[in-house]
């Protein structure tokens, strides 16, 4: 297969997954950069009008067909940023070496967001080839910062207001559902992060010549993380679930349909190799991924890491969290919540520092839309199967951002099949999700034309 401009889409996805545009580590800055004009000179060789706007982090790559005022205006968001590809050991050939085998192709990035964002592409550049124009007038957003948080695109949005403006934002950046059935996200989760420092002694200290006389970082870090949740995974911070907003009862009917046609808590457990699953009462395992807030220790730290022991009573020690929200929850709010219920808990003798990180609030859109629709017919055409509604766990927090600057809902086409470990090593593409998604691009456009 050749497009015009792109050669082979599966050589072109290799090229493209072949850059480590890390955006947490600022020494990949330059392959972040390298990455996105590789991509603005794809959008270029396709025919569209393409740029690379600096911002005082990684760049964004703006793209456009030129705008027919007869038409209606689409603008494709995805992220050509990833993850940090660690643990490597985890991986069974190196991240950033793109290998395909069994239907698969696996490298950092390949289905969040790379294989995705590239399948909108190669939609758009088969259609131009196939019929010289477009049904409606494209606009590609493609940033470089959607895992650090988006921190520098909310002003990008502002300064470029007119040149954004549109009816619609079309999303490939969440799953299908366990089972690759095709599914239409209409709902995800808001993220708050914070990052806490319990600072003691002056200087790492004798265990034995010291321990029982003064408070150890460690130990309060690790009494502080524990009373988060109560024994059954519920969050203690008062006024945590003040604001979330009940399922609605067709959501309660879409989250059962999505559990009998996806195998339900057999598959999720199987998704994350684990004997048994763990969480809130009175919640399927669905919901509680899609529609519960949840408080996340991701990280953790302080004193001996090395071989063997040491008998050391260290002088500091860290952890970092991140908080998942659902509508109606305001992250300020839970940020501010949180350090005050940790605050008064932390004993004398140590200084609590908090960082607090990147934070965005929960998104959702309705499936029953015209452009709900339209995504619909999308996905069942290109797929063969009627869509699955579901509201997923993972944070996309430019999306409410979007609405509030741009006015505009957003509609989630994820095409990563469930087992595509994104964030973890082997993360994986099903080549039949992306080249479905191409197709799946071009009669979304169609369709969206109305
Ligand atoms: N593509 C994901 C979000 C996602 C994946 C949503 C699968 C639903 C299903 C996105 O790139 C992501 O990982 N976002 C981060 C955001 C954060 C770092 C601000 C997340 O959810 O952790
Ligand atoms: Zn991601």
């Amino acid at each position: 297969m050749d497009l015009v401009g792109m050669g082979d889409p599966l050589e072109a996805l290799s090229e493209f997954l072949r850059f480590p545009s890390i955006s947490t580590q600022p020494e990949h800055a330059p392959d972040l950069q390298a990455c996105a004009e590789w991509l603005s000179e794809k959008l270029t060789a396709i025919g569209l009008t393409a740029t690379v706007h600096p911002t005082p982090g990684s760049p964004v790559v703006f793209a456009s067909t030129p705008r027919d005022p007869q038409k209606r205006t689409v603008l494709i968001y995805g992220h050509y940023d990833v993850q940090p590809p660690d643990p490597l050991e985890g991986w069974t050939t190196p991240p950033f070496e793109p290998r395909i085998e069994e239907g698969r192709i696996y490298a950092r990035g390949a289905a969040d967001n790379k294989g995705q964002i590239l399948a909108h592409i190669l939609g758009v550049a088969e259609t131009l080839r196939e019929k010289g124009t477009l049904p409606v007038n494209v606009i590609f957003l493609i940033e470089g910062e959607e895992e650090i948080g988006s921190p520098n695109l909310a002003d990008f949005l502002r300064e470029h207001r007119e040149e954004l403006a549109c009816d619609l934002v079309a999303i490939s950046d969440t799953a299908m559902a366990p089972g690759n059935k095709p599914a239409l996200t209409y709902a995800l989760r808001g993220i708050a992060a914070m990052e806490l420092i319990v600072r003691g002694p002056a200087r790492d200290l004798h265990s034995g010549l010291f321990g029982g006389a003064v408070a150890n970082p460690a130990t309060v870090v690790a009494r502080l993380l524990a009373s988060l949740h109560d024994a059954e995974g519920r969050v203690r911070i008062p006024g945590f679930y003040d604001a979330v907003r009940p399922l609605e009862p067709w959501e309660r009917e879409a989250a059962a349909s999505l559990e009998k046609a996806s195998g339900g808590d057999e598959a999720i457990k199987e998704l994350a190799g684990v004997a048994e699953l763990f969480g809130e009462k009175d919640f399927t395992t669905i919901e509680r991924i899609g529609a519960r807030p949840t408080a996340e220790v991701n990280g953790i730290g302080g004193g001996y890491h090395g071989a063997g022991t040491k008998t050391v009573l260290p002088k500091e020690a860290f952890a970092k969290l991140t908080f998942r929200l659902v509508a109606d929850q305001d992250p300020a709010v839970i940020l501010a919540a949180a350090e005050e219920y940790l605050r008064n808990q932390t004993p004398p003798g140590v200084l609590l520092e908090i960082i607090t990180g990147h934070a965005g609030a929960s998104y959702q859109s309705d499936p029953n839309s015209p452009d709900g629709l339209a995504a619909r017919k999308a996905l069942s055409g290109a797929f063969g199967a009627e869509p699955l509604l579901l509201r997923d766990g993972g944070s996309i927090p430019i999306l409410a951002t979007l609405k509030e600057i741009l006015g505009v809902d957003s509609y989630l086409l994820g095409l990563a099949n469930s087992d595509s470990r994104i964030h973890s090593p082997d993360e994986n593409m099903l080549v039949e999700n992306f080249l479905g998604g191409i197709c799946m691009n071009r009669i979304l456009l169609q369709e969206l034309a109305r």
